[in-house]
């Protein structure tokens, strides 16, 4: 297993370019299955869940090819797909969970493993299925598969879901997108990588309107048109290295990317002191000399707050702050696996229930640590470089599942981070 070893403490400065969003490219991918013509979708980021997700089209039936270093996918789906998705490929990545929408689209029946539980919650599905239940589809779960079934085909419906899910609101897109009839959605998220999402499906021929903040209406149609079409870039990539550019005092150009998308943590980074100027595609942060503190945080839903995918990120910075400060994570229920860790490295941090009281102006030393999840992994690798002396960072293969060469972009900025394969 591959780890990172840093060394500590430096400050960043220069520019770094962002690489197409995990989060979008995965939804979007899993409504390739949707097609009957090529699809080509540009700007996927070098990452393993992508692989993972093409992988699990291929087994899909899917016949792929790239371009560009893999940048670029092509993808066109003969009439031999299967609609089995299987558990070795559905585990390693719960967006496997998307390709139920799309093949119950295409084939009235899928059976795709349920993906379980991960590190930072339970993470059920329940809102997906009675989602896609009221489009005329019955579900068992056995042995660990769902296993779906749509006789007549899908018909559209009204929804409206109990809490705000990204994955069952797209599940549900694709699944409504080639419906018969009109379906309306009420309660959806609207993060952005969900906008893309509906942008690609328009942009194919589907029929799906925004005529609420929180609602979609789509009427659906028999096929999608071929198409070729570019993810967006990645926000909270984005917004990791804007918290990195401010924890030692660094100032970093972040091209290739519109900070709109970001403006709730854009604001967080100005209330501790950053200085953030915004221009075409691009974001130049200076962090400042000493960082305020903030009486708390809360994790929310796009676009209201902290983005939970930022918190951990988040927490690092507040390490530094002057003073007390908490953050509350309200999405997922075990969302602090990187505590300890950073307590490792010297970090004051109480946790109470659901939220994290960080204790700031704190002088972190070098440890040997273990990533835990995706955005906790990252977050170490931002607290082991403003530590003094050498960390090293187990099983970096959690921050491989959605940072393109991480170790290259923080190298070109200052960061002395290397990667032991073995
Ligand atoms: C997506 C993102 C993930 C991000 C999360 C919240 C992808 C691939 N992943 O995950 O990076 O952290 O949104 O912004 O885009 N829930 C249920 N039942 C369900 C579905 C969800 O109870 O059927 C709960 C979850 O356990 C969680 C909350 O709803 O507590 C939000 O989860 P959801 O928005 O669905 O997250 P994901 O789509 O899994």
């Amino acid at each position: 297993m591959d780890k990172f070893v840093v060394n500590g403490p430096s400050k960043i400065s220069g520019e770094v370019s962002i690489s197409g969003s995990k989060n979008s490219a995965l939804p979007i991918l899993a409504a390739s299955l949707l097609f009957d013509k090529k699809v080509t979708i540009k700007n996927l980021p070098r990452v393993k869940d992508i692989d993972t997700m093409l992988k699990l089209l291929k087994s899909l039936g899917s016949k792929i090819s790239f371009k560009n270093n893999k940048k670029i996918a092509i993808i066109s789906n003969s009439k031999k797909n299967n609609y089995f998705a299987p558990y070795s490929l559905v585990k390693t990545m719960r967006a496997g969970i998307l390709v139920l929408g799309p093949l119950l689209a295409k084939f009235k029946k899928a059976k795709v493993s349920s993906p379980g539980g991960c590190s930072i919650g339970v993470r059920p599905i329940d809102i997906h299925l009675k989602a896609i239940s009221k489009l005329g589809v019955k579900f068992k779960i056995n042995k660990g598969y769902v296993n779906a079934n749509a006789k007549k085909g899908l018909i559209g419906s009204k929804i409206r879901f109990p809490k705000i899910s990204v994955g069952a609101t797209e599940n549900t897109i694709l699944a409504a997108c080639c419906a018969k009839g009109t379906t309306i959605i009420k309660n959806c998220a609207i993060e952005p990588e969900i906008k893309d999402l509906t942008n690609f499906l328009r942009a194919a021929g589907a029929n799906i309107k925004w005529i609420g903040k929180r609602t979609l209406k789509i009427n659906g149609v028999k096929n999608l048109n071929s198409i070729s079409y570019s993810i967006m870039n990645d926000r909270i990539e984005a917004g990791t290295f804007c918290v990195a550019a401010c924890l030692n005092g660094g100032s970093l150009k972040i091209r290739n990317f519109d900070a709109k998308i970001i403006n709730a943590e854009l604001e967080i980074l100005k209330k501790i002191g950053a200085i953030v100027k915004i221009s075409n595609n691009m974001i130049e942060v200076k962090g400042p000399k000493k960082i305020k503190n903030i009486n708390y945080i809360k994790t929310r839903e796009y676009p209201n707050a902290l983005a939970t995918d930022m918190q951990a990120q988040f927490m690092v910075l507040l390490l530094k702050a002057n003073g007390k400060s908490v953050i509350q994570e309200s999405i997922f229920e075990n969302r602090f696996m990187h505590v300890p860790e950073l307590r490792r490295l010297g970090a004051r941090i109480n946790i109470k229930g659901n939220k994290a009281i960080i204790e700031g102006t704190t002088e972190l030393e070098g440890a040997e640590l273990m990533s835990s999840d995706l955005r906790a992994s990252v977050a170490l690798v931002l607290a082991a470089f403003i530590s003094k002396g050498t960390s090293i960072i187990n099983r970096v293969y959690h921050l491989d599942r959605g940072y393109e060469k991480i170790e290259n972009k923080l190298k070109k900025i200052g960061v002395k981070i290397k990667r032991l394969s073995r």
